[in-house]
């Protein structure tokens, strides 16, 4: 089967239409190379005559397994182990002092972390050591949610091996410690898996978000990027009500929330940047 011919302009601002509303994903106009590139095999695949009928069948199709796919395709799942390292020294020394000396306060011993755009894993099985590594979290119930809306980055992450691309930043410890090497395939210890529970989640989906409420901390780094205001605002205000009062909110260092929302407030701890809810 061939490739397909170029996309018309038409069918682009469909597709891109079509992505946008589904994802909050924004695709710019002089961006019609990507769609061609991340499609044209999926046209192929299913034996349609051309982009076209892609379009129409991801709008008037039945098959939502497809939008699934169409999601596989379009997102970006850049990642790996202490990415922005810094955010994970602020989480584990500054939040985590805070949010003991709350619970020990109110007489909790839980906290709740929701990585709200984990791609294939690296993220939550981070923050999973980085709890690990704290003594004082000892006897705490310590829930780890990890979520993307991308289906074929879940399966990877509930797998949990690793090439020597991700793990290249993991302090040489931690590797020995919560890995198992094999042929330069780098398996998460069962301890660390089993602390982290995936699901599918769509950012701008009220009922997805709905599944998560009382967070301590949200990590949401390097995904709003490829968001407009608009659903940056919606998403934002999804993790707000999925945040308990005073809980934080982690963007990526190159994201801001300035414009997108006054309910979480900028606090900088050691030159990082992180949003509580007030
Ligand atoms: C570049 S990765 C970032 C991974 C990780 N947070 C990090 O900083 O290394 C962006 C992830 O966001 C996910 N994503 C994109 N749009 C989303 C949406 N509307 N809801 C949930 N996840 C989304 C993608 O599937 C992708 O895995």
């Amino acid at each position: 089967m061939s490739t397909p011919a170029p996309m018309s302009v038409e069918t682009f601002k469909q597709i891109r239409d079509f992505i946008y509303e589904k994802s909050g994903i924004f695709v710019p106009d002089n961006k019609k190379y990507f769609l061609e590139n991340r499609l044209g095999r999926r046209v192929q695949d299913k034996g349609l005559k051309g982009y076209d009928d892609y379009a129409y069948m991801l709008k008037f199709g039945t098959d939502k397994a497809e939008i699934s796919k169409l999601f596989d395709l379009v997102t970006t799942n850049e990642t790996f182990f202490f990415r922005e390292p810094q955010h994970f020294e602020v989480f584990g020394k500054d939040l985590m002092a805070r949010i003991i000396q709350e619970n020990t306060s109110s007489g909790r011993k839980d906290i709740k972390i929701w990585c709200a755009a984990s791609s294939t894993g690296e993220e939550p099985y981070t923050i999973a050591i980085v709890l690990q590594e704290k003594p004082e979290l000892v006897g705490f119930r310590k829930e780890i949610y990890a979520s993307d809306i991308s289906e074929s980055v879940l399966t990877s992450a509930r797998n949990a091996v690793y090439g020597s691309y991700a793990i290249r930043n993991i302090p040489e410890a931690y590797l020995k410690k919560y890995f198992t090497n094999t042929n330069n395939n780098y398996a998460v210890s069962p301890s660390i898996k089993s602390m982290v529970k995936f699901m599918k989640i769509n950012l701008l989906d009220d009922k997805d978000t709905k599944a998560i409420r009382g967070a301590d901390v949200i990590f949401c780094r390097n995904v709003l990027i490829y968001f407009d205001d608009k659903a940056k605002q919606k998403a934002v205000s999804l993790m707000y009500d999925a945040l308990r009062p005073k809980g934080y909110l982690f963007v990526g260092t190159s994201e801001s929330l300035h414009n997108i929302t006054r309910a979480l407030k900028p606090v900088v701890i050691n030159k990082v940047v992180v949003y509580q809810k007030t």
